[in-house]
C-alpha cells in the first residue's frame, strides 16, 4: 500500500497530525491563517485525502480541483461548509467528527448561560477598570438560573447533553424539533412544546440545531418579539441560525435581555453593533476547545482518511453510498 498525499488546511493537535505522518506524506498550513480560496484551489490539487476545516469552503470547485482524492475529512462535526451531493456525485467520501465534541459544546452553552446571566464578563471588565469601590446592593443584578425554564431548540446529542445539566440546577426543561424525541424526554425529562410555545415560556433558550436551510434564520425579529423580556440566547451551534441584525436590534431595544454567542452569522466578523453591548458576550468560536476534545477530533479526521487508505469505509462516512470496497 503506497503513502498517501495528504493536505491538512491549518495545524490541529500534534497526536492526529503525528499519527498522519506515521503512514502518509502530508503537507500542513501552518500559517495558522484560514487559506483564500485560490491557494486552497492550488494546495489540493494532486492530494489523495485533505483534511479540511469549517473555515473551507469544500464546494465543487475544490474538489475539481482535488480531482483524485478520496475524500475530504472534515475536522468538525457540522459539515455546512462541504457540499455533499457534489462530493456524491463525484465519487468524493466526506467524514465529519461526531460524538468527541457533544458534552464539551454543552458544557460551553452552560457556561455562556451562566455568564450572561450573572453579567460575569461586564462585571470582570468593571474590575479591570478600577471601578469597584465596594459592595452594592444594586451592583450587577443578574437573572437567577436556578428553578427556571430553559428551552433547547435541536434535541440532537448536544442539545440533549445541555439539557441533561439542567436537572443539576432545578430547571423545567421546554425542547422543540421537526419531531419529538423519545430518548430527551426520559433523559433530561424534556416536555416537546412548539418553537413558538418554547420561546413564550422560557427564561434561556438555547440553540443546538445544524444548519440547514430550514434552520436559516429561525430566530428574526418575530421570534425576538415572542420572548420574554427577561430571556437570554445562547448559541452555540451555527451563527446564521440566527438573524444577527435583528438579534443586535432585539438586545438594544431591550425586548430581550442578553446573550451568550459563539458562533456568528459571517465569521469572522460581527454584526454592527454587536460588539458595543454589555448585555452579549461574544466567544470566538471555541465551544469544542478543550485539548482533549480537539485532539480526539483530529484523531477522528485522520482514522477517517487512513481507513479510506487501506479501502475501508471511514467510521463516520457522511454519505457512505460513494465507498467502494477495493
Ligand atoms: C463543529 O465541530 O462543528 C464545531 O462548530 C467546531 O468544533
Amino acid at each position: 500500500m503506497s503513502r498517501w498525499n495528504v493536505y491538512v488546511t491549518n495545524e490541529i493537535p500534534k497526536p492526529a497530525l503525528d499519527m498522519l505522518e506515521e503512514f502518509c506524506d502530508m503537507e500542513v498550513n501552518r500559517t495558522g491563517k484560514v487559506l483564500e480560496k485560490s491557494v486552497l484551489l492550488e494546495k489540493v490539487k494532486g492530494r489523495d485525502a485533505v483534511l479540511s476545516l469549517l473555515t473551507d469552503p469544500i464546494d465543487a470547485e475544490v474538489m475539481d480541483a482535488a480531482k483524485g482524492a478520496k475524500i475530504f475529512a472534515n475536522y468538525a462535526v457540522g459539515f455546512n461548509n462541504i457540499d455533499i451531493p457534489a462530493a456524491t456525485e463525484r465519487g468524493i467520501m466526506v467524514s465529519n467528527t461526531p460524538g468527541v465534541l457533544t458534552d464539551t459544546t454543552a458544557e460551553m452553552a452552560w457556561a455562556l448561560l451562566f455568564s450572561t446571566a450573572r453579567r460575569v464578563v461586564e462585571s470582570d471588565k468593571y474590575s479591570r477598570m478600577g471601578k469597584y469601590e465596594g459592595w452594592g446592593p444594586m451592583l450587577f443584578l443578574g437573572q437567577q438560573v436556578m428553578n427556571k425554564t430553559v428551552g433547547v431548540i435541536g434535541a440532537g446529542r448536544i442539545g440533549l447533553s445541555f439539557a441533561k445539566r439542567a436537572k443539576a440546577f432545578d430547571m423545567k426543561v421546554l425542547y422543540s424539533d421537526v419531531a419529538a424525541n423519545p430518548e430527551f424526554e426520559k433523559e433530561a425529562d424534556g416536555q416537546y412544546v412548539s418553537l413558538e410555545t418554547l420561546l413564550q415560556e422560557s427564561d434561556f433558550v438555547s440553540v443546538h440545531t445544524p444548519l440547514l436551510p430550514e434552520t436559516h434564520h429561525l430566530l428574526g425579529e418575530r421570534e425576538f418579539k415572542l420572548m420574554k423580556n427577561t430571556a437570554i440566547l445562547i448559541n452555540t451551534s451555527r451563527g446564521p441560525v440566527v438573524n444577527e441584525a435583528a438579534l443586535v436590534k432585539a438586545l438594544q431595544t431591550g425586548e430581550i435581555w442578553g446573550a451568550g454567542l459563539d458562533v456568528y452569522e459571517f465569521e469572522p466578523e460581527f454584526a454592527p453593533g454587536l460588539l458595543e453591548l454589555d448585555n452579549a458576550i461574544v466567544c470566538p468560536h471555541i465551544a469544542s476547545a478543550t485539548f482533549e476534545t480537539r485532539t480526539k477530533m483530529g484523531i477522528i479526521a485522520v482514522t477517517n482518511i487512513l481507513a479510506a487508505m487501506r479501502g475501508e469505509l471511514p467510521p463516520t462516512c457522511l454519505n457512505p453510498e460513494v465507498f467502494k470496497k477495493n
